[in-house]
């Protein structure tokens, strides 16, 4: 496999074509935004300890039955991976209230969510990544309802893999964003999943654990997210 030239570059990773037309390499960079990308900050490490992480989970994932777009990690910071075409809906559930439902609501940060919630936002960083609806999305053309049926089945799915998996290592899994694509006709589970785009605490302390580090101005960041992953078992080059 032959990497090729740069496709895009986003917020946090950028994307290479191989010169196999079905792959694709995602380079982990240390770039950090938040806020719709209004936050932008470069953190040491945190492109290998995404890159790392994310392959691990999605190696999990991928054992658990969830079909995923990583094929294999290739370095500490790249990872290879099916390409897809992104379907630009990002699909949230949440155990615990924090973030934006805490804004949106008035609810209080912290409590219980039962059953967990389910949300939609179309990725559109020009609109600040606005809050949609299955009827907007197959209106719009931005997803069909087979599709979305799939992705929320999946981001169930997801949520009963990962609470279980974090809570062995004395983490609440608070709530968590996926993307999906399609590859060769299927709905398949593709970006990442790292500490960048969820939310978790320590179990026992509700000590934040995740980009709200980052967010809130903090500290610790990168220290946090490598905590999530020795937790998990996961070493890290020095
Ligand atoms: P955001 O941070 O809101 O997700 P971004 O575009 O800035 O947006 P990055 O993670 O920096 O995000 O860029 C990675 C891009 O690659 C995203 O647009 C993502 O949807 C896309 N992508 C991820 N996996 C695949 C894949 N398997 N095939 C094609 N594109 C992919
Ligand atoms: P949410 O609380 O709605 O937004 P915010 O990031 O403004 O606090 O996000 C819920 C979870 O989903 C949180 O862990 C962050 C993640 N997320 C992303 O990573 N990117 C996104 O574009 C969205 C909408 C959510």
């Amino acid at each position: 496999m032959e990497k090729r030239q740069e496709l895009y570059a986003g917020k946090a990773k950028s994307v290479y074509t191989t010169d196999d037309p079905d792959l694709l390499v995602l380079n982990f960079r240390d770039d950090t935004s938040a806020f719709d990308g209004k936050k932008v900050e470069s953190l040491a490490r945190k492109g290998m300890v995404n890159n790392i992480f994310n392959a691990f989970i999605m190696e999990r994932l991928q054992e658990a039955g969830i079909p995923t777009h990583f094929v294999k990690q290739l370095s500490n910071t790249e990872s290879l991976v099916k390409k897809m075409q992104m379907i630009p809906v990002e699909c949230v559930v949440r155990n615990i209230a924090a973030g934006g439902l805490v804004k949106r609501l008035g609810v209080e940060e912290g409590i219980a969510l039962t059953p967990p919630t389910f949300e939609l936002f179309l990725k559109n960083d020009e609109k600040g990544d606005p809050m949609i609806n299955e009827s907007l999305a197959e209106t719009f053309g931005w997803a069909t309802p087979e599709q979305l049926a799939k992705m929320k089945v999946l981001t169930f799915k997801v949520n009963h893999i990962l609470k279980a998996l974090f809570a062995e290592g004395d983490m609440l899994l608070v709530d968590y964003k996926l993307e999906f694509g399609v590859f060769k006709g299927e709905v398949v589970l593709g970006d990442e999943f790292s500490p960048d785009g969820c939310r978790l605490w320590d179990a026992n302390t509700r000590e934040k654990l995740d980009k709200d580090r980052f967010r809130q101005g903090l500290g610790g960041v990168i220290e946090a997210y490598e905590e999530v992953g020795r937790r998990l078992g996961i070493t890290f080059p020095a």
